[in-house]
C-alpha cells in the first residue's frame, strides 16, 4: 500500500545520493564519486522521490505543505539508497553446516559436490519441500536482508533441477515478491548442476534445460534472467553458451557464474554473449577482464564466497582500475556463502579486494542495480526514482565499512513507507 502522506527525511549528516548515474553503471574513478549532500533532506510522495537537496532548499520549496508530511529526523546519520543484492540463491530448503565442518577438516567444495553433496544435497531438500515450507524458510532470510538495509534482491532457481521443481522455486520467489516489502528479481538457473542421474550424459540435461525448461519458464513469465554455472566438472563454456543463447531467444537476459574455482574463459564468454553480468571471477584472466570492460559487462564480485571457501579473492581493485563496472553481492546460499549481510560483504571488499569505502558503496547500490537492469528505477537517490532508502546509525559512509560485523541499518524506507524503524 502506498503512503498517501508525504514523507520528509530531514537533516542527514551525509545524504549519499549517487546522483547523475542512472544511464550506465559507474566505472573507474567515477565509482568514488558518491555525490554527497550534507544536511541533506528528501521529500517523498506516492512511493517516489520528489525532491533531494539541502534541508533549507526542500523546506523552502514545500513551505506550505510541511504540516501534512510525516517527518523522519536523520540528524547525525548516514542516508543511502536502499541496498541492492544482485546475486542470491535465496529460495532453498535445509542447510549444510555438516559440509562446513567437512571443509574445515580439509574436504574441498567440489569434492563434496562430486560425492553427491553440495548443490545436490540442497536440491534433494528443496525438491522435498512444498511451496509453503520453501516460502517460510526463504522469507526468514528475506526479512534479515531487509533488516540489513537491502530493499531489492535478485533470486535464482537452480535447486530444483527438474522442470516441476524449478518452477516451484520460481513461484516461491514470485509469491515473496508479491507479499514481502523487499522487491525480488528472478533468475532461472536450471543449469546450476548436472543432476546425479545425468552424470554420464550431461548433454541430455543441457538439452532438457534448452528445449523444455527455458521455454516453459519464459512462457510463464517466471524469470527475467538466465544463469549457468560455467565451471570445469559442471557446465563447459560450450554448453554454457548454448544455454545462454537459448535463453536469449526467449527473452531471458544472460548472466553467468564464471571462473569461480578454475580459470575457464567464463569472463570471455560473458563478453561474447553480451551478458548483463559475470559473477564470481576469482580466476578470471586478464583478457577476460579486458573483454568485460570493453563490453561493459558488470562484474558481480562475491567476497563472502571466497572468504567462506577459504579461497583467494577476485581481483576487485584490478577490475575497477581496468574500467570494469563492479558490483558486490552476498551470493547468499547454503553452501558457499550463507550470509545475508551485504554490509559485511562491503567490509570484505575493502579489506580483501582493495576497494575503497566509496567504491564498495557504489557497488551495492547503483552498480548492483545495473547488474539486474534496474539502474533506471533504484540504486540512487534521485527525483523520479523509487523511494527506497536506508538510514544508518553512523555519521559517514566510511564508517559503514569500517565498523564491521554490526548491523547499522536503523530505519528502512521501501516504496516511500517506513518498514523498519
Ligand atoms: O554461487 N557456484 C555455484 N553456485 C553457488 C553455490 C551453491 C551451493 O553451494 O549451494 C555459488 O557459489
Ligand atoms: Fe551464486
Amino acid at each position: 500500500p502506498l503512503n498517501h502522506k508525504p514523507l520528509f527525511i530531514r537533516h542527514a549528516k551525509q545524504l549519499v545520493t549517487l546522483a547523475r548515474s542512472s544511464e550506465r553503471p559507474l566505472k573507474g574513478q567515477a565509482m568514488n564519486n558518491l555525490n554527497i549532500i550534507e544536511d541533506g533532506s528528501v521529500w517523498i510522495e506516492n512511493g517516489v522521490i520528489q525532491k533531494v537537496g539541502k534541508d533549507e532548499e526542500i523546506v523552502q520549496h514545500y513551505q506550505d505543505r510541511l504540516a501534512e508530511a510525516d517527518i523522519v529526523d536523520a540528524r547525525g546519520k548516514l542516508v543511502t539508497p536502499g541496498l541492492v543484492d544482485p546475486h542470491t540463491h535465496l529460495v532453498y530448503a535445509g542447510s549444510r553446516e555438516n559440509e562446513f565442518e567437512m571443509r574445515l577438516k580439509g574436504a574441498t567444495y567440489m569434492e563434496i559436490m562430486n560425492a553427491g553433496g553440495g548443490i545436490h544435497a540442497t536440491t534433494r531438500a528443496t525438491q522435498q519441500a512444498d511451496h509453503e515450507q520453501l516460502l517460510q524458510e526463504s522469507k526468514r532470510r528475506l526479512d534479515q536482508f531487509l533488516f540489513h538495509g537491502v530493499t531489492t534482491v535478485e533470486a535464482k532457481s537452480g535447486y530444483g533441477l527438474t522442470l516441476e521443481h524449478e518452477i516451484k522455486q520460481l513461484e516461491v520467489a514470485q509469491t515473496l515478491n508479491e507479499q514481502h516489502e523487499v522487491d525480488l528479481v528472478s533468475t532461472f538457473m536450471g543449469a546450476h548442476a548436472v543432476p546425479v542421474k545425468d552424470k554420464e550424459n550431461p548433454d541430455r540435461f543441457v538439452d532438457e534445460v534448452i528445449t523444455e525448461m527455458i521455454p516453459e519458464v519464459a512462457r510463464r513469465g517466471l524469470a527475467e534472467f538466465n544463469d549457468v554455472f560455467c565451471e570445469r566438472g559442471v557446465f563447459t563454456p560450450e554448453q554454457s553458451r548454448r544455454i545462454l543463447e537459448a535463453g536469449l531467444e526467449y527473452g531471458l537476459k544472460p548472466k553467468i557464474h564464471a571462473d569461480e574455482i578454475e580459470p575457464y574463459a567464463g569472463a570471455e564468454l560473458a563478453a561474447a554473449v553480451g551478458a548483463v553480468s559475470a559473477d564470481h571471477l576469482l580466476k578470471a584472466s586478464d583478457q577476460g577482464i579486458q573483454a568485460m570492460a570493453e563490453k561493459e559487462v558488470v562484474a558481480v564480485l562475491l567476497p563472502g564466497t571466497a572468504f567462506f571457501l577459504m579461497a583467494e579473492m577476485a581481483q576487485g581493485r584490478k577490475m575497477v582500475d581496468a574500467g570494469v563496472p563492479v558490483a558486490l553481492s552476498t551470493d547468499c546460499n547454503p553452501g558457499s556463502s550463507p550470509t545475508v549481510s551485504l554490509p559485511l560483504i562491503m567490509n570484505l571488499g575493502c579489506l580483501k579486494m582493495g576497494m575503497t569505502p566509496a567504491e564498495v558503496l557504489t557497488a551495492v547500490t547503483i552498480n548492483a542495480a545495473h547488474a539486474i537492469c534496474r539502474g533506471h528505477e533504484i540504486g540512487s537517490i534521485e527525483v523520479g526514482k523509487k523511494a527506497d532508502l536506508v538510514i544508518f546509525d553512523v555519521p559517514n559512509y566510511m564508517s559503514l565499512s569500517y565498523l564491521y560485523g554490526v548491523n547499522h541499518a536503523q530505519t528502512v524506507i521501501k516504496n516511500g513507507r517506513v518498514v523498519i524503524e
